[in-house]
């Protein structure tokens, strides 16, 4: 398995074939404890793993050596597996355990940006404002994550009700970023909260300005506040959950979709059916209203990849990877019940306020109008059967999706010519960045062929070239930093590095 794997060659410090120099103690998770003469920090009332699974258990352990080890000499291609396991260990939400390993990293390497981050990220999917906080703030005056910090802290104000500060932070963010992902919608709902004009909360949206004409009703429970959108099959509004006190997000599906009473009912048995799944890499169902043809979602704060992609942030080369990752580890599961999206796009791929990537609109085209083809959405994203019209369109569809998307991710820009034609391979490649495109190649020849026969045959075989692509990528990314972060440790210490630069 990938983080084992990843921890197995972090440890290869003591490999003896790498050890030339001799500086370096070997490794052991004895070395937790630290090498002789020097008294290295422990991180306060950390006591062992958390985590119940045995084999994470020893990922973990083995980690917090890494770590400590670190400061004798973590060379390059470790440190990068080091933190390709860290971030497995995250992916895996073994939340209280990453913690522990990063705050333990930032008393070994104080000045670590990457290693900072992921740690206040991960403050704030425990809710621990006043620990996040403090990292945010620190944040504000680095230019390249001001927006971020700032958003963040306006989360935070939020969950503690501080609305003005709130507002503020989110205005701060648009100031660094106008094109921040949710943030001017957030800074929007937000002036209901504060005190000057006050409005009556509205039990349907008949009484929010300029949707009166729509008619929509909200389902009991629930006050609207805004559209967040309008696609091919529905319109999305924010709303709050009157009872539970939360942000969701309403979709109601547009009338004239809606007349195929069997479609419908296909429809919302597909929902009930990904929503028993329960995969952290789906938006999330809170209630179907059938008669209203209404679904209450969970509310994505930090919008979708299409507002990424169209702000025109680029997601740089690990980061697509990443989220190539996520869209295939939930694909997985849902292709092995059975289950095919057949619509994935930009505007489908969501952000969680953590960060994470989740899947939406499972089911939603099963609403399509057999054959006068697509009544809604884009044919951009189709899979070329889909667009002939095959009789058999299955899990390959999506995998054909998901290369689209890469390749846009990669390249910030589709790959299609005129008449919404997917350029030949050879030519998309040549939009990508020259630092991904030989590592992408492969990948996304195996993804993008055009007869399903050809493709990648499941997200499960496509998964290992994915993560070990951005592996490789994240190696040349990331180990700059961290050899000149150990260039300052060791001078501020007097720490013997072994010579890095022979390697
Ligand atoms: N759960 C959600 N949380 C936050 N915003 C959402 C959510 N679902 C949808 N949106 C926003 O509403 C917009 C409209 O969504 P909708 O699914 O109706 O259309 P679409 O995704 O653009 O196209 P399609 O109808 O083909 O799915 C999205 O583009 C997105 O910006
Ligand atoms: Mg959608």
């Amino acid at each position: 398995m990938g983080l084992f794997d990843a921890v197995k060659r972090a440890l290869g410090l003591g490999a003896p074939a790498d050890k030339a120099s001799g500086n370096a103690s070997p490794p052991t998770p004895a070395a937790t404890q630290g090498a002789p003469g020097t008294a290295l920090p422990q991180v306060p009332g950390w006591d062992g793993p958390a985590s119940a699974d045995p084999e994470r258990a020893a990922a973990v352990t083995e980690l917090m050596g890494c770590v400590t080890h670190s400061a004798f000499g973590l060379q390059a291609y470790e440190a990068a597996s080091f933190v390709n396991a860290l971030d497995e260990l995250i992916a895996a939400d073994a939340i209280e355990d990453s913690i522990a390993i990063l705050r333990r990293a930032a008393l070994v390497l104080p000045d670590h940006k990457d290693l900072r981050l992921r740690l206040a990220r991960l403050y704030m999917r425990r809710y621990d404002n006043e620990s996040a906080r403090r990292l945010w703030e620190g944040f504000t005056a680095d230019d390249g994550l001001a927006a971020e910090a700032n958003f963040r802290l306006a989360e935070i104000a939020e969950r503690e009700g501080r609305h003005a500060d709130a507002a503020s932070h989110y205005q701060r963010a648009l100031a660094y970023d106008f094109g921040y992902p949710n943030a001017q919608q957030r800074a929007q709902s937000l002036r209901s909260h504060l005190p000057a004009p006050r409005k009556a909360a509205a039990a349907t949206v008949g009484g929010v300005e300029g949707t009166a004409s729509v008619g929509l009703e909200a389902p009991e429970g629930y006050d609207l506040k805004h559209p967040l959108g309008r696609g091919g099959y529905g319109t999305v509004y924010l709303a709050a959950d009157v009872v539970l006190r939360r942000d969701v997000a309403i979709k109601f599906l547009h009338p004239h979709l809606t007349r195929d009473e069997r479609r419908v009912a296909a429809f919302f048995d597909e929902a009930r059916l990904v929503a028993r799944l329960q995969n952290p890499g789906i938006v999330r169902i809170y209630d179907l209203a059938v008669e209203q043809r209404v679904i209450v979602m969970e509310y994505m704060t930090r919008g979708t990849l299409r507002d990424r992609l169209s702000a025109g942030r680029a997601l740089t080369p690990v980061a697509a990877f990443g989220v190539a990752t996520r869209l295939l580890a939930t694909l997985s599961q849902l292709h092995d019940a059975g289950i095919v999206h057949r619509d994935l796009k930009p505007s489908n791929i969501l952000f969680r306020s953590d960060g994470s990537v989740v899947v939406g609109d499972f089911g939603v085209a099963t609403l399509e109008s057999g054959s006068a083809g697509r009544a809604a959405g884009t044919v951009l994203y189709m899979a070329p059967e889909q667009k002939r019209g095959d009789a058999v369109v299955d899990r390959r569809a999506d995998l054909y999706a998901v290369g689209l998307l890469l390749a846009e991710m990669l390249a910030g820009g589709l790959p299609v010519g005129s008449g919404s034609r997917v350029l030949e391979p050879d030519a998309f490649l040549a939009m990508l960045p020259a630092a991904a495109r030989d590592v992408a190649e492969p990948v996304l020849r195996g993804l993008l062929a055009v007869e399903p026969g050809a493709r990648t045959a499941s997200a499960d075989e496509a998964l290992p070239r994915v993560r070990a692509a951005r592996r490789q990528l994240q190696s040349a990314e990331i180990v700059p930093d961290l050899m000149a972060e150990l260039a300052r440790f060791s001078e501020a210490t007097g720490v013997a590095l072994p010579d890095l630069e022979s390697r």
